[in-house]
């Protein structure tokens, strides 16, 4: 990719990121080796997302194909903050492009206390809020509701020694006034769009074929609402917009910059096709320098 971008003034090589949770990047240099460093798809790397606990994820079946996409109730399985600080850190450290922390909490309190400790280490240029679950205390999903949005910044931006980006719910009525209120209360990016919420029905069975009951659609079919989001939310923002949703080309990912996105992540595709962040970096270079040329 020609051309760097500034991400919150982390400096990147391009402005291929990769969705929180859809590439594991410390599996993948178990099987690939130093080659995988030698050409990492990815500008910058965003981790999985992280809860203070220590969680197993929901019961299978966690994931149900559907047309042209898919659904997933993974339940955030990870080692913990103590877990992820002291294995799963190091190893990402040393990929060769920026890290990203993603974190989620199910108060403020446990959100700010992630941010904290996160924000202490040398090695995590940005933290990502993933908000898309519900506070505890109000019952409202932190990343669907403005106020929740609002007054989650407030106690954890001052604690924040890093760009913060805040993960937009596409479940929200008006995603774009979400936004608004991030900007206003200190957040310095937002990325969207995270899952649509879904279900399937066990074939011939009355109940729902999913251990986490529902879960989230990701794929190709969410990529009309995601670029529609972004769209909006872009307008309704000065901050900079990281776009995801059901992108698998070149073409999909100029679609999203055109709507105003300034970094784009490759999510669902990467399950299908693990190669797919080089080739859609490829052909979006390509589209760019056609561009370049016809003006
Ligand atoms: C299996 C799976 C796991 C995911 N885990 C996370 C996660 O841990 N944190 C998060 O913020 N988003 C998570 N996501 C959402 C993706 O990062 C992305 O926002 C979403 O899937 C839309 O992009 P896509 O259609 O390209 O996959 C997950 C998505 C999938 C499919």
């Amino acid at each position: 990719m020609d051309g760097s971008v500034d991400l919150c003034g982390v400096e990147l090589g391009g402005p291929i990121l990769n969705g929180s949770g859809t590439f594991d990047a410390i599996a993948a240099r178990r099987v690939f080796g130093a080659a995988l460093d030698r050409e990492f798809p990815f500008d910058a790397f965003v981790s999985k997302t992280i809860t203070l606990e220590p969680r197993a994820g929901n019961p299978p079946p966690r994931l149900w194909e559907t047309a042209a996409g898919m659904l997933n109730s993974i339940g955030l399985p990870n080692r913990g903050l103590a877990g992820f600080l002291e294995s799963d850190l190091p190893q990402l450290a040393s990929l060769p492009v920026p890290l990203i922390v993603s974190v989620m909490g199910f108060s403020a309190r446990e959100v700010a206390e992630l941010v904290g400790a996160v924000s202490e280490r040398a090695e995590v240029s940005l933290i990502e809020l993933n908000v898309s679950c519900p506070n505890v205390e109000t019952g409202l999903v932190m990343g669907a509701d403005p106020t929740e949005t609002a007054a989650l910044l407030d106690v954890v931006r001052p604690l924040a020694g890093k760009p913060l980006i805040v993960k937009l719910s596409p479940n929200a009525s008006a995603p774009e006034d979400v936004a608004r209120a991030a900007e206003a209360h200190g957040a310095d990016a937002v990325s969207l769009i995270n899952t649509l919420k879904g279900t399937a029905l066990a074939p011939g069975r009355n109940r729902p074929w999913l251990g986490g009951q529902g879960g989230g659609l990701s794929g190709p079919a969410v990529r009309p609402v995601a670029l529609a989001q972004v769209a909006a939310v872009s307008a309704a923002i000065e901050l900079p917009v990281i776009g995801m949703g059901g992108i698998t080309s070149g073409a999909h990912a100029a679609d999203f910059l055109s709507a105003g996105a300034r970094c784009i992540a490759i999510g669902t595709e990467s399950f299908r096709d693990p190669a797919a962040a080089g080739r859609v970096r490829a052909d979006l270079a390509a589209i760019i320098r056609k561009e370049r040329e016809e003006i």
